[in-house]
């Protein structure tokens, strides 16, 4: 007999089924619940509370397992290949080698951008944020590829899939291109994926930037770090704007707004200013992990803590080790990686960061990884949108694929003022 959950609510005795995932996760199903009892859960943050099921992507928070399509973050180590992922994720299975040269030669058919797009980062101050065009320019897509405002099926999706993937890093690199006041340089279609962007971020004109193997196997290692983390508050965006039947190019937008936020994708960069103003003096180690203990300071440990992770981020732990791989073949240490070693040390022996189960999260070493390859730090949230695409269209395919899915409704408890009459302006 299948396990049921039971809830006495008054005189009424409620049986709901408990369901079971793929790696035993249990759920109650709650959904009669508000016909059945008249009442709704209160689970503000959504902290208990399972919005979807899902095939994409498992994380086991408090062992620190993360998986895609139920293969371990950690075999992707060893060859790293940001679109072979890519393809994973949306897909469902690995890709024949056909079906992933057939991909790549989409992406590569897709990296420009429409003329009309190009013109318009002509029109954005110099000094706006690269997260605000970045989300602009993905709703501004939907202008230039109205055939798939509606996709109805699976080449359609894989076809919009490769315009969204392969152009984010167009339109990434346009913006950095642009707040520097550089010409934009053209893609290569003879490059690989990230070589490429590498490509159009930092090559003239007249000399053309030579993208070494272990800055490539560096980016899509941190892209594919980044490529889905179940469901997450972008992610979770994605699908409630989804949800309404919004197509991918808006629903991705709005996902970008979402991982702007410091808590969420902003705080790489915020990480980032804090290891600079412990290196310039501003702040010593010590300080900084008093500040964070304190809540008075309002001061949170940038890139320490998550949701679901309450053991070391396993995206963490790999980005770490690749920090000291790329510096060891930089031959140029960087002083900002001593310090976050430092932080993360004094914070792991701290009782107030193991009470709390405070680990370094994927945001605590990315930054170091993204500062050796050159990229500004207004543009890690970026880097992080670039790697996360391919999750958000994965996860938007699954629920736009699922015929129970319904529009996202939350309910709420109102606690403002009882019924009460409107007072004329002249009586207030
Ligand atoms: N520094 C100091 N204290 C912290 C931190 C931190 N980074 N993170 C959590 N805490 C404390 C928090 O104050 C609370 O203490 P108490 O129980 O005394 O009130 C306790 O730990 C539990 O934290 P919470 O805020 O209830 O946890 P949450 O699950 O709501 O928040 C978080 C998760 C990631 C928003 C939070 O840990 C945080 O703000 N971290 C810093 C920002 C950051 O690094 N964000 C990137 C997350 S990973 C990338 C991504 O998925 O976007």
């Amino acid at each position: 007999m299948s396990e049921k959950a039971i809830l006495i609510v008054g005189d009424k005795k409620l049986e709901m089924p408990i369901i079971v995932g793929s790696e035993g996760e249990k759920g109650i199903d709650i959904s009669q619940l508000r016909a059945q009892t008249g009442m709704v859960t209160y689970d503000p943050s959504f902290g208990n509370t399972a919005s979807c099921s899902s095939a994409i992507t498992f994380i086991d928070g408090d062992q620190g397992i993360l998986r895609y399509r139920g293969i371990p973050i950690e075999q992707f180590v060893e060859k790293p290949n940001f679109v072979e992922v890519a393809w994973l994720l949306i897909f469902g299975r690995l890709p024949k080698r056909e079906e992933l040269q057939s991909f790549s030669d989409q992406l590569t058919e897709n990296e420009l951008l429409h003329e009309g797009l190009n013109h318009q980062y002509q029109q954005i101050p110099v000094d706006a944020p690269p997260m605000a065009i970045l989300s602009a320019s993905l709703n501004n897509l939907a202008c230039y590829h109205q055939q798939f405002l509606a996709v109805e099926d699976i080449e359609s999706l894989g076809a919009v899939a490769a315009r969204l993937i392969s152009k984010v890093r167009t339109m990434a690199a346009f913006s950095y291109r642009r707040s520097r006041g550089l010409p934009f340089i053209y893609p290569d279609p003879h490059l690989r994926y990230g070589a490429n962007f590498l490509h159009m971020m930092f090559s003239l004109p007249y000399r053309q930037y030579v993208v070494t193997r272990e800055m490539e196997d560096a980016l899509n290692l941190f892209l594919i770090l980044h490529a889905d983390h179940e469901q997450n508050c972008s992610t979770s965006t994605v699908r409630t704007v989804g949800s309404a039947r919004a197509n991918l190019f808006a629903s991705c937008a709005a996902g970008v707004s979402a991982l702007w936020g410091p808590l969420h994708g902003g705080a790489n960069v915020e990480v980032m200013e804090m290891l600079q103003r412990i290196h310039d003096g501003g702040i010593s180690p010590d300080e900084c992990i008093r500040m964070a203990k304190d809540k008075e300071s309002k001061f949170k440990l940038f890139g320490f803590g998550h949701r679901v992770y309450k053991n070391y981020d396993p995206r963490a732990k790999i980005l770490r080790s690749c920090c000291d791989k790329v510096f060891a073949t930089l031959k140029r240490p960087d002083p900002l990686l001593d310090t976050a070693r430092k932080l993360e040390e004094l914070a792991l022996e701290d009782k107030y960061f193991q009470d709390r189960k405070l680990y370094p999260n994927v945001d605590f070493y990315s930054g170091i990884l993204l500062r050796a390859m050159g990229i500004p730090t207004n543009m890690f949230t970026v880097m992080f949108s670039i790697g996360r695409l391919p999750g958000w269209i994965a996860q938007w395919k699954e629920q736009h694929e699922d015929p129970t899915t319904k529009i996202v409704r939350p309910r709420q408890i109102y606690t403002g003022p009882t019924k009460c009459d409107y007072v004329p302006m002249e009586q207030r």
